[in-house]
Parts: structure tokens; sequence; C-alpha cells
């Protein structure tokens, strides 16, 4: 079966998808695609092969799956509209302007039962995979602590393109839900669930509602202790950054610069075992760890071929929200204690 994608949204992300698409081998068509910025929309068209078309109900009439690759403020309509008519669904993250839009998003994908996925694409990272595996080998013992950062320069400007991100609200708010919710993510993925939070922001920019440095410490349920710092800068030689060590009873496993997604990746166990993989040779020993990693568009056209769940969905999204909430009140309050449900 052939399936029709439609796209909502025409920028940065959409193209990335159009394109990881096109390499994914799947049965994949290119229906509608609407943006009113008529330039991207016509862009996007000549690009992809898609039928520019002149509303949102256009390119969901004419698809089998719909894309919502607008900015932030506008998925929640967008993706009730798509759900409503039964049609799957790929939403960018993070879901929502705050927790209360995410809850209410999840739901109704949930309750309409269809397929759904999430771009929180950091867990088809080659390096945060073998990164997880190295931490949940029983021979690096219980993890300890975490140190998380990333960093990028603040995105209103240089290679994105857009000044949205710096509107409250369009985007909801700053540093932490719009780029940090992928690390969240992550952190849960590595090291394990997340007990209470507790955390500082601030804001340089001056930009209202945009936090451009958040700093967290986190209690995890298995005992070890933790740490995020997120922040938006100028350095515009530096688009997107992280670092990540953690430390388990009996290994150090390091995810480091210059690629989340490359590697290098590092690590140091008691014995006297020791490595550094990035590159081919980072995918080499993934695939020998029989580690999965399918493009994550050519798992959701898959999964919606046979009507099925697939991963990242919109619950996972969700558990990244309440972690990202509560890390808000946290700061909202000075640095209380917040537990995480
Ligand atoms: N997963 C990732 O790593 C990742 C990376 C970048 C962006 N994102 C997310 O993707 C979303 C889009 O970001 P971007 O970088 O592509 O932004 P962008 O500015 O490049 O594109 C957003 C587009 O949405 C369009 N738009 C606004 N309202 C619309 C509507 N009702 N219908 C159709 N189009 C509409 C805008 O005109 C704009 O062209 C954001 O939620 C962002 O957080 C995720």
């Amino acid at each position: 079966m052939t399936v029709r994608v439609g796209f909502l949204g025409a920028g940065l992300i959409a193209t990335f998808h159009s394109k990881m698409l096109r390499r994914s081998g799947t049965d994949v068509a290119w229906a509608g695609v609407w943006d009113p910025d008529e330039g991207r929309r016509a862009a996007f068209a000549q690009a992809s092969g898609a039928t520019p078309c002149a509303s949102e109900e256009e390119v969901l009439e004419s698809c089998d799956a719909a894309y919502v690759c607008t900015w932030t403020a506008e998925h929640r309509r967008l993706v009730e509209a798509a759900v409503a008519r039964g049609l799957p669904v790929f939403c960018e993250k993070p879901l929502s302007t705050d927790l209360a839009g995410a809850t209410a998003m999840a739901d109704v994908v949930r309750g309409a039962g269809v397929t759904n996925m999430v771009g929180l694409i950091m867990r088809r990272s080659p390096a945060c995979n073998l990164a997880r595996d190295l931490i949940a080998d029983p021979a690096s013992g219980r993890v300890m602590s975490v140190v998380f950062r990333d960093d990028q320069f603040i995105p209103v400007q240089g290679s994105y393109r857009s000044t949205w991100r710096g509107d409250r609200a369009l985007a909801g708010s700053g540093t932490l839900l719009e780029h940090a919710i992928h690390d969240l993510d992550i952190l849960e993925f590595l090291a394990g669930r997340v007990a209470s939070v507790s955390a500082r922001s601030a804001n340089f920019h001056g930009l209202d509602g945009i936090e451009d440095s958040v700093a967290a410490t986190l209690s995890l349920v298995d005992g070890g202790v933790g740490s995020l710092v997120s922040v938006w800068h100028d350095i515009l030689e530096r688009p997107s950054l992280r670092r990540m060590e953690v430390f388990c009873e009996r290994a150090l496993v390091v995810l480091d610069e210059p690629d989340d997604w490359w590697g290098p990746v590092r690590w140091t166990r008691l014995g006297g075992e020791a490595g550094s993989l990035e590159a081919e040779g980072l995918v080499a020993e993934c695939e020998r760890r029989g580690i999965e990693m399918p493009n994550a568009d050519g798992d959701f056209i898959r999964a919606v071929e046979r009507g099925e769940p697939v991963h990242p969905d919109f619950d996972d999204a969700l558990r990244a929200h309440v972690l990202a909430d509560a890390v808000y009140r946290s700061a909202a309050s000075g640095g209380d204690s917040v537990p995480v449900l």
C-alpha cells in the first residue's frame, strides 16, 4: 500500500522529514503541503513533489497520514483536526506550549487509536544507543550520577531562518522546552526514571517568557542523582552541541562533542576496559551489539501500513513534558524540590 503523506508546515524540520522519507525505502507518496508562508510552501512543493494546497483541510483531504511540522503553538489544533479524520499523525516536539496542552493532545490521540509518532529524534542516535547499551550492561553497575549539558546559539537567527522561538505565544517558553526536551527524554532513556527535580533559570536575552539558561538537579528513582544545564547563547559557531557523562558504579560513559549523533562515545570500565568510537566505527559496534535504529520516518510509515504503534509516541513525549513542567515549577519557586509523578 502506498502511504500518501501530507505536510502541515514547510520549514526546516518538514524538509528534514521529507528527505528522511525519501531515504527510508518505504512505499510513500507526497500528497499536499500547506504553509501560510507562500515561499516556503512553493519551495517545499518543488523539492519534494508535494502538491501545494490552499488550506490545512485540503492537505488533510489529500493524505493517509499527516506530518505536523509547524511552530509549536499550532500543533494541538492541527493534530486534533488530523485525528478527527482518523488520520495517523507524526507531530514534532514539543507537543505543545505547555503540559496541559500536551496532556490533552495525548488523550485525544490515544482515544482515536491512530498510529502516532513524535520527533524525539535523539532516541535514534547511534551515539545515544551505544551509550545506553554500555550503561545497561550489568558489568557497569547502577547509575550513580549523570551530567548533561546542551547548548546552542539562540535559534532566532542564523541557520534557523525564523524568529518564532523568541515569541512565547508561539514557542511556549525557551531553551528547556524547545531544545532540552530532547535531553529530558534521553536522560530517562539512558539512566532511568527521574523522581524529583530542583531547578533555577535565567533570562539574559530579555525575551518575555523565553528563558535562555536553565540548571536542574535531579534525583533518580533508582537512587542516582544528576544535573542538566541547557543554555542559549550568542556563539554562532555553536549551533547545537551536547555533552553527557554517566557515572555508574563500575563504568563511566561519555557522549562528547562534536556530534550527539555520530559521537564520539568514550567509556572506561573497572578492570581496564576502555574504548572510544565515532562515525562508522560507532555504527558498526551498534550493529555488532544488535542495536536496531531504523530511520524514524520509515518506521512511522511501516507502522501506518500495519496500523501498529511505534515509538517515540505521544505518551513518550507527554512524559518529557511532565519533566519539563516540573523543572519550570521548581525554577518559578526559586529551586524547591518538585516530585515528578
Ligand atoms: N526534532 C527536532 O530535532 C526538531 C528540530 C527543529 C524543529 N523542531 C520542531 O519542529 C517545529 C517546527 O520547527 P522548524 O524549525 O521547522 O520551524 P520553521 O520556522 O522552519 O518552520 C515552521 C513553519 O510552520 C509554518 N506554519 C505556522 N503555522 C502554520 C499552520 N497553521 N499551518 C501550516 N504551517 C504553519 C510557518 O509559516 C513556518 O514556515 C517546532 O515545533 C520545533 O520545535 C524539532
